[in-house]
C-alpha cells in the first residue's frame, strides 16, 4: 500500500497538532458506564465518509478518535499514537488509514495495524454499534 500524508505544516508537526477538532457541539457525546454515546443528530463531523472527532478531557481516563471510515462505517481508536511521542491521530481520507499528526507519521490501517512509520505497536479499537441516531462505543 502506498502511503499518503496529510497535508500539514512543519509547526503543527512538531507541535502535534491534530487536524482533527472536539466536537462542535461538547454536548453531542456523553460518556458513563464504560461507554461513549455519540448523539450523531448533533455531530455533523460524523455525517459523510473521512469525517472525524476526538473526545478527550474532563474526567476521562483515555482519549478517543472516532472516525467515518471509507467503508461508511464507525470506527473508534485510542488517540495515541504507540510511537514514544504518543501523539493524537487522524484519518487521511480516501486512504482508508488514519495518521499521527507527529513528523514522524506512523500510519494505521483501519484495523489499527502499524504499517508506516516508527510506531512499534498497533492502535487499541473499539467497537462501535449504531442504533437509530446514536453511536455507542464501550471502552471497558
Ligand atoms: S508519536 Fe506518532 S510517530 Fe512519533
Amino acid at each position: 500500500m502506498k502511503i499518503k500524508f496529510l497535508r500539514r505544516n512543519i509547526f503543527q508537526r512538531i507541535l502535534g497538532l491534530p487536524a482533527t477538532s472536539k466536537p462542535a457541539d461538547p454536548d453531542c457525546w456523553q460518556f458513563s458506564d464504560g461507554k461513549f454515546t455519540i448523539d450523531l443528530t448533533k455531530a455533523p463531523e460524523l455525517k459523510t465518509s473521512g469525517g472525524a472527532i476526538r473526545l478527550e478531557g474532563g474526567d476521562l481516563s483515555l482519549r478517543i478518535l472516532v472516525i467515518h471510515g471509507d467503508d461508511g462505517q464507525y470506527h473508534a481508536f485510542h488517540n495515541r499514537c504507540t510511537h514514544m511521542g504518543h501523539r493524537r491521530l487522524d484519518p487521511v481520507p480516501g486512504t482508508g488509514t488514519i495518521q499521527c499528526c507527529s513528523v514522524n507519521k506512523s500510519t494505521y490501517d483501519l484495523n489499527g495495524k502499524n504499517i508506516y512509520g516508527p510506531a512499534p505497536n498497533p492502535i487499541k479499537m473499539y467497537h462501535t454499534s449504531v442504533d437509530g441516531d446514536q453511536l455507542t462505543i464501550p471502552v471497558d
